[in-house]
């Protein structure tokens, strides 16, 4: 509200073809230049890169690897200096090891440079001169630089969860204190400066549920850990390095991971935390919206095919400033509150047939409402306590009959307007064989490329437990007459697949990056009006190299800087390290990185 103007365009950039070119590449009239690489320094006493010689203690103080969320805090009024955070989801071991071959033949050694190269990275950036370029701080000292890893950093577990039987284990016999986070995805900046990153295929990096407590298993399987096999496909063998990932001795190790993470990058001391009041699931990752009577809400996906979307409500309000108390408080917000997880209904009476054929009431939207399941030490899930939802939270979202979704990626609130969006990247499985049919919210079957969800809440509160919503997006190739952007005309559109991460820039765009294209592209970031009657003026905005996703998007407040990180270029099947891809970015071998983009002109971004 405010501005009439808000979300509706002026996105005048000339839009970039489809390509499947190994560069990265961004519209006319901006220029592009990589922040930081795998292996840059970030903390004092950073030994230079050195492919083969590669070290645990080495990896611990450089830029660690696949560089997913991104942000860049201010840290001055100027907007000279920043803070750039970042997640390292998870390593490609062909593509950092030559000579790699298994996760069998690898020395302990180069387990620990993996684990080292998980976690976060926060840099302490600087403005190049008067543009839109951005840079890693190197002279002086740099208090707030920090790096956080797999398996050195500590976390406190805090909520009504924190301490339960389900989370304590040898090392922790209190339940409260985790070695490590795995797997970071997307995430979310606080309106209180802090970061949220989520957990979420940490199921990978777990052995030995074969031998787990027969009782676990079920909850084990169902966070797609192998309970039958003593080493799983794919298995990345950490228990060689350190015996908590084997399930059959530490088996509630596991449940340690698939949390939602708050890191306070301002205080380099502080230890991050796990929030258990958020559930666990594998989430994608956790974005804060403040609702209108101060309480803030949550919302986030679980990242698998037929899982869920869910929102935490804070039982406390945020408190406004930027005073000491009121950090300290607001600080405290996700500790405590409810947790929900939405159910959607259809509005026509037809069939979805799979097709991506319009419904007889011409649009794919209906009503919805969030089921309460679990809020402090109530439960709201017939026979499971709180501390099992919390813990089990996608069995308790089972049981109470919750929409099973086409793989729920990044949800973003509009800051102008309220409307909650969510990317559904693909379902390959959606009414295959026996598995769930198509409906009006994921109405495709083996669904390739993905749809955009809008959710409007009732009264405009978003604490409300009732909503309404649409599809203003179904992916794909625009002449495939399965697709739909908004009913703009489908000739001047560019094909979008496999939407992942999701921004509002400061006029209340949206802007959607994608991962695994299935056009044939590469992936990238597009951007389009949301409100008006440019919505669905879908326009690609730029391509990242070969086998790369498209992470972060973050544009600062000014509008003149837009970061993206360039995850996993080079992955494809049978690239190595000597036989790359991709020669992203240096010309040798692939490197993820970080990127920022701005206009030549200093103009904001996108118009
Ligand atoms: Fe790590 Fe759901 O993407
Ligand atoms: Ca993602
Ligand atoms: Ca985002
Ligand atoms: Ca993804």
């Amino acid at each position: 509200p405010g501005r009439p103007d808000v979300g509706t365009g002026a996105l005048d950039f000339k839009p970039i073809p489809p390509n499947t070119l190994d560069t990265f590449v961004v519209p006319n009239g901006y220029d592009h230049a990589v922040v930081i690489r795998w292996g840059d320094p970030v903390l004092p006493g950073a030994p230079e890169f050195d492919l083969h010689g590669q070290s645990a203690a080495a990896q611990s103080k450089q830029f660690g690897y696949n560089n997913d969320f991104v942000a860049a805090l201010p840290l001055d009024r100027q907007g000279r200096r920043g803070l750039l955070v970042v997640n390292h989801e998870y390593t490609n071991e062909d593509l950092m090891f030559p000579g790699y071959t298994t996760p069998d033949a690898m020395t302990v050694e180069q387990l620990r440079v993996a684990m080292a190269a998980h976690g976060m990275s926060v840099v302490e950036i600087e403005r190049v001169g008067g543009t839109g370029q951005w840079r890693p701080v190197e002279r002086g000292r740099r208090p707030y630089n920090r790096r956080v890893t797999a398996h050195t950093t500590k976390f406190e577990l805090t909520g009504p969860a924190a301490g339960s039987a389900w989370l304590r284990t040898a090392a922790d016999p209190r339940g409260r204190v985790v070695v490590g986070t795995l797997n970071n995805c997307a995430g979310g900046v606080t309106p209180w400066g802090t970061v949220l990153s989520g957990e979420e295929n940490f199921n990978q990096y777990f052995v030995g549920g074969d031998a787990a407590p027969a009782e676990l298993k079920p909850r084990l399987a169902r966070y797609g850990i192998n309970t039958t096999a003593r080493y799983p496909g794919g298995s990345r063998k950490w228990e060689r390095a350190d015996e908590r990932f084997d399930l059959a001795k530490h088996p509630n190790e596991a449940h340690r991971f698939g949390w939602i993470v708050e890191i306070d990058p301002y205080d380099p001391d502080s230890r991050p935390r796990k929030h258990t009041a958020m559930g666990r699931f594998k989430h994608e990752g956790a974005n804060v919206h403040v609702a209108r009577d101060g309480h803030v809400v949550a919302y986030m996906g679980d990242d698998e095919r037929f899982d869920y979307l869910y929102k935490f409500v804070s039982d406390k309000k945020f408190m406004k400033g930027n005073s000491w108390i009121a950090r300290r408080h607001n600080l405290t917000l996700l500790e405590s509150g409810t947790l929900y997880v939405a159910q959607f209904d259809q509005t026509s009476a037809d069939e979805i047939d799979g097709s991506g054929k319009l419904p007889s009431d011409g649009a794919f939207d209906g009503r919805g409402r969030w089921i309460k399941l679990v809020r402090g030490n109530r439960s709201y899930v017939d026979g499971m306590t709180a501390d099992e939802v919390l813990v089990f939270t996608r069995l308790a979202a089972d049981k109470v009959g919750a929409t099973k979704m086409d793989r729920p990626e990044e949800v973003e609130v509009s800051p102008a307007t309220g409307k909650v969006y969510v990317a559904l990247t693909n379902n390959s499985s959606r009414g295959t064989g026996s598995n769930p049919k198509p409906d009006e919210m994921n109405p495709r079957t083996a669904n390739r490329h993905g749809q955009i969800a809008e959710l409007v809440e009732d009264r405009g509160d978003n604490t409300a437990e009732t909503f309404t919503w649409s599809l203003p997006i179904v992916c794909g190739d625009p002449a495939d007459p399965s697709t739909y952007y908004a009913g703009y005309d489908k000739s001047k559109v560019s094909p979008i697949s496999c939407p992942d991460n999701l921004m509002f820039d400061a006029t209340g765009n949206l802007w959607i990056s994608t991962d695994g294209n299935a056009l044939g592209s590469n992936d990238g970031l597009f951007a389009t009006a949301i409100e008006g009657p440019e919505k669905g003026h879908l326009k690609q905005f730029l391509t990242v190299p070969v086998g790369a996703e498209t992470c972060g998007p973050f544009v600062t407040d000014d509008n003149r800087s837009l970061f993206v990180a360039v995850q996993h270029p080079g992955e494809l099947t049978g690239a190595t390290v000597e036989n790359p891809a991709s020669t992203w970015p240096d010309g040798d071998y692939a490197k993820p990185g970080v990127v920022v983009t701005w206009r030549l002109d200093g103009g904001p971004i996108g118009s």
